[in-house]
């Protein structure tokens, strides 16, 4: 039997894979602090965490019998990787339950954000929607339009099957070429020619600011730009400047630089839609994810290898 350290409350039958092991948790939600957390992972065997933890160097050099750490999550930019495989830790994550969930929200923000759905809803709850006008909350097409997207992995090509459905023409931008249609090798040229721009690629060096003010210039007035990745993939200033200026349409964004921190210039800048984090966030979704990472942690624990593992096995 391990001890495993669980950071957060999750849901329902999601620590289920675990049994057997003694789960040491707290019995509130309350985030740990990174000091708590250092402390916390002197004792444990394993930690199953969130992405609200941030499992640096420190952390996992004060896990002195840790092995693994299960993040319920697809992204893994909170856990120092590398730290993590030098110590001999094994990393899993959850790829692939979270996929059509989180594209159900991409796709949300694309309509909410290219039909002002935000300043609408913003508007008639604070009694100043005065009655139908002709050119009221006038907001840009989905159908039809074409869809930009930047990363095509498993959430990216679930948004374009979306887009179909909508009649949306959609294009994709990899730094690998895909060999698909609708592949569009430079960056610049999928941002200029696309009407809705949607994000679906992993925070990295490679990716932090990848949309900045360069980037938002090259945009079509007309745009919207959509954030369901991880909220450092944009420069959170120049997407405020772009909104306040007009430079582009609209923005629909779920994720931020410092959660739960949202820069007061982007809540005051005009046509966004902003939503909380909540891509993954249905029941079945969350439950799954927890499943996954903590069945990572079973296995990793019993010597198995686990098909969600990041880090090498053995
Ligand atoms: C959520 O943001 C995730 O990475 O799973």
């Amino acid at each position: 039997m391990a001890r495993v350290l669980v950071t957060r409350q999750l849901p329902p039958g999601g620590l289920e894979p675990l049994e057997g092991h003694e789960l040491v948790q707290r019995e509130d939600d309350r985030p740990f602090t990174h000091d708590e957390l250092v402390d916390a992972v002197a004792g444990v065997d394993a930690i199953v965490c969130l992405l609200t933890d941030h499992v640096d160097a420190e952390v996992i050099a004060a896990g002195r019998r840790l092995k693994a750490i299960g993040n319920v999550a697809v992204g893994y930019d909170n856990v120092d990787v590398a730290a993590a495989a030098g110590a001999g830790v094994a990393v899993c994550n959850t790829p692939g339950v979270l996929d059509e969930t989180t594209a159900d929200v991409a796709f949300g923000l694309i309509l909410a954000a290219s039909r002002l759905f935000g300043e609408a809803e913003r508007d008639l709850r604070a009694g100043r929607w005065h009655g139908w006008s002709i050119n009221q909350y006038l907001g840009r097409d989905v159908h039809g339009a074409t869809l930009g997207l930047v990363g095509y992995g498993r959430i990216g090509r679930a948004v374009a099957r979306r887009a179909s459905g909508f009649g949306m023409r959609v294009l994709h931008h990899t730094r690998r070429p895909t060999g698909e249609a609708g592949h569009v090798a430079s960056l610049d040229e999928l941002l200029a020619s696309a009407d809705v721009v949607s994000l679906h690629i992993p925070l990295s060096e490679h990716t932090l600011h990848l949309i900045g003010r360069r980037e938002l210039d090259l945009m079509k007035p007309s745009a919207v730009l959509v954030n369901t990745a991880r909220g450092p993939v944009v420069d959170s200033d120049a997407l405020a400047e772009a909104l306040e200026s007009g430079s582009i349409f609209a923005a629909g964004l779920d994720v931020y630089d410092d959660e739960p921190h949202v820069p007061p210039r982007l809540l005051a800048a005009p046509r966004t839609m902003l939503l909380p984090h909540v891509g993954s966030g249905s029941l079945q979704t969350r439950t799954a994810m927890a499943r996954m990472a903590a069945d990572g942690v079973r296995a990793i624990l019993a010597g198995e290898r686990p098909p969600n593992l990041i880090t090498r096995f053995g």
